[in-house]
């Protein structure tokens, strides 16, 4: 965890809201909440990102916001990677299970995600097409199964007219195909 934290803070070293952050220490050594509200804003499925999230989030005394989508994908993991090669072929944006409240109070947002399809989720356009984003920050944090980035950063770009994008954080995680193999085997199921 700890190396996880120093990776994160390392990949978003030189951005000014950690020299915000930095600079305004509190004495205990521990980072003081920057002066303009920073926002965490993320989609998980299997958990990987939102665990960056809160480390992200614990780091930066940030608010944060789970990007839900209306219609849950489905429990089944082949099913929620049709679906999401479904979306991503037919450019839909589901509908987001709720907006952030006010997303004019922050001047930074951190944009959390996996990669689907060596792309960025359609949730996470539908979330960007419905948030004015522009004259904000947007600092990436991206999860992957050994694949890397994809086009997810230029869907960001493309989908966040007029916003400061910075440069992605992105490290590998475990892949649920993985888990599932294994797990299937073990139950002698012999399912992939
Ligand atoms: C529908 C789906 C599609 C995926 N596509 C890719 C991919 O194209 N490349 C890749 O490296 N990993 C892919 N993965 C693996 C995830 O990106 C990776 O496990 C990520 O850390 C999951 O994050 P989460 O636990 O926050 O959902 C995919 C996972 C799912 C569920």
């Amino acid at each position: 965890m700890e190396e996880a934290r120093r990776a994160l803070i390392t990949g978003l070293a030189g951005l000014s809201l950690v020299q915000v952050a930095q600079a305004s220490r509190a004495t205990d050594g521990r980072p003081a909440r920057p002066a303009a509200p920073a926002l965490v804003a993320y989609f998980s499925r299997s958990g990987n990102t939102r665990v960056v999230a809160g480390l992200i989030r614990r780091s930066l005394d940030a608010d944060l916001f789970e990007i839900v989508p209306a219609a849950p994908y489905p429990d089944d993991y082949l099913k929620t990677v049709e679906q999401a090669h479904r979306e991503r072929d037919r450019h839909i944006e589901p509908e987001l299970k709720a907006k952030v409240p006010d997303i004019d109070r922050y001047v930074t947002v951190l944009l959390g995600m996996p990669v689907w399809g060596e792309t960025a989720p359609a949730v996470i356009r539908s979330f960007l097409s419905s948030h004015d984003l522009s004259g904000k920050t947007v600092i990436p944090f991206i999860t992957h199964g050994g694949y890397g980035l994809g086009s997810s950063e230029s869907v960001i770009a493309r989908h966040a007219p007029g916003a400061r994008l910075q440069p992605a954080f992105s490290m590998q995680a475990d892949q649920e195909r993985e888990t599932m193999n294994r797990v299937h085997a073990w139950l002698g199921a012999g399912a992939s």
